[in-house]
């Protein structure tokens, strides 16, 4: 358990990362209380220094006596790190937020999304587990509807964006792109293509391109990333039969995932009664005007902390259906901003 403090520790694990520097920004927009901030990465980045509150951090490397006199740790450094080294922030004394999907699945491990479950992080024996990003964008619309009435069924197909695989696969994007800006575009079939040593962290080109993979595939022929949005989302929303399906597409763009999401529910709902429950949540921003082409994009939405929902419609060809659009940036809501959101419910 935290004791209370006014002041914390606090650790963020994997600093240097597309995950831990919006963990820095966080923490400083949102005026965490913090005494001592210790950044830490891997042998790659020693000496390296990083910028919060105006001054200049050392990375040191991680290691299993990094946690001593922490009260807090942000982890989002890989799931092996997180195997490897939380236990020993536990035994040290720290409450862990991680970011990766070590232990989302444990039955101990509280799995929180502060305007969904709350509650359940007070059930926590050390780790909280933050959820997969694009999980978390769609269980706070899925939550507020189903107060409405009780879902059936979901649907869901993602674009997320290429940030959501780390700060490497950023700049393969940046590199492709960069290269194809030089050609002249012309129709010819393969003059957008890059050479083949221009791929290494995608399995295919990612610049002009759409991947349906994102992690490695299962058994039953769905991806690692598609079934964690299934269990993710039951154990979350708190009911272990939910039926639903998803289907996840990497697209070429930097911030901000992208979800079309469909649901069939108990009671119907009009567009209307689906708006007015979206806007009450805490958390969403309905963006939904067609007369006025008004809908979220990654564009628009990149460096936002809500969750943005338009194009949201009922689904006529089931009897009590609605689809709707859900865009947040996955390195803010997706990740960071949802981990200092739970570090702010155990120092409440
Ligand atoms: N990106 C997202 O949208 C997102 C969303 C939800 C969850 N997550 C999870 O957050 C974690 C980090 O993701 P990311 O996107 O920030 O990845 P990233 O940009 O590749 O950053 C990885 C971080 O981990 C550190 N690291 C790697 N190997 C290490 C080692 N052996 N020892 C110590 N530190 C090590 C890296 O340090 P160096 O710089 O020194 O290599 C870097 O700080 C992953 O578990 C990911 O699944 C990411």
């Amino acid at each position: 358990m935290l004791k209370k403090k006014e002041r914390y520790n606090v650790a963020v694990m994997g600093a240097t990362g597309a995950v831990g520097s919006v963990f820095l920004s966080i923490l400083e927009e949102r005026d965490f209380p913090i005494n001592e901030i210790r950044l830490l990465a891997s042998d790659r980045s020693a000496g390296k220094k990083l910028n919060f509150r105006g001054r200049q951090y050392p990375v040191t490397v991680l290691d299993k006596d990094s946690f001593k006199g922490i009260d807090i740790v942000l982890a989002s450094a890989g799931a092996s790190r997180s195997i490897e080294f939380l236990p020993h922030a536990v035994r040290s004394g720290a409450v862990c937020v991680d970011n990766s999907s070590a232990f989302r699945m444990e039955p101990t491990v509280p799995l929180v999304v502060p305007e969904v479950n709350p509650e359940a992080a007070k059930a926590h024996q050390g780790i909280i587990a933050n959820p997969n990003c694009s999980t978390i964008q769609m269980v706070l619309p899925l939550m507020a509807l189903n107060r409405h009435s009780r879902l059936k069924r979901i649907v869901v197909s993602t674009f997320q964006s290429v940030s959501g695989a780390g700060q490497q696969n950023i700049l393969e994007l940046e590199t492709q792109a960069g290269e194809l800006s030089k050609t002249e575009w012309s129709s010819r079939i393969g003059s957008h293509n890059v050479k083949p040593d221009m791929v290494s962290k995608f399995a295919y080109q990612m610049a002009f391109n759409l991947i349906p993979q994102i992690d490695v595939f299962l058994e039953n022929n769905y991806t690692k990333e598609e079934m964690k949005m299934v269990y993710e989302t039951r154990k979350i929303m708190g009911i272990p039969d939910l039926r639903l399906t998803a289907t996840c597409v990497r697209v070429p763009v930097y911030f901000a995932h992208s979800e079309c999401v469909n649901i069939e529910m108990e009671k119907k709902i009009t567009r209307e009664e689906a708006i007015e429950i979206l806007r009450a949540f805490p958390g969403i921003t309905v963006m939904d005007d067609p007369l006025k082409k008004e809908y979220p994009m990654p564009l628009m939405v990149e460096g936002k902390d809500n969750v943005f929902v338009g194009r949201i419609r009922e689904d006529d060809s089931i009897a009590n259906g609605l689809n709707m659009w859900v865009v947040a940036d996955n390195l803010r809501k997706g990740a960071a901003l949802n981990a200092v959101q739970i570090a702010e419910l155990l120092i409440r």
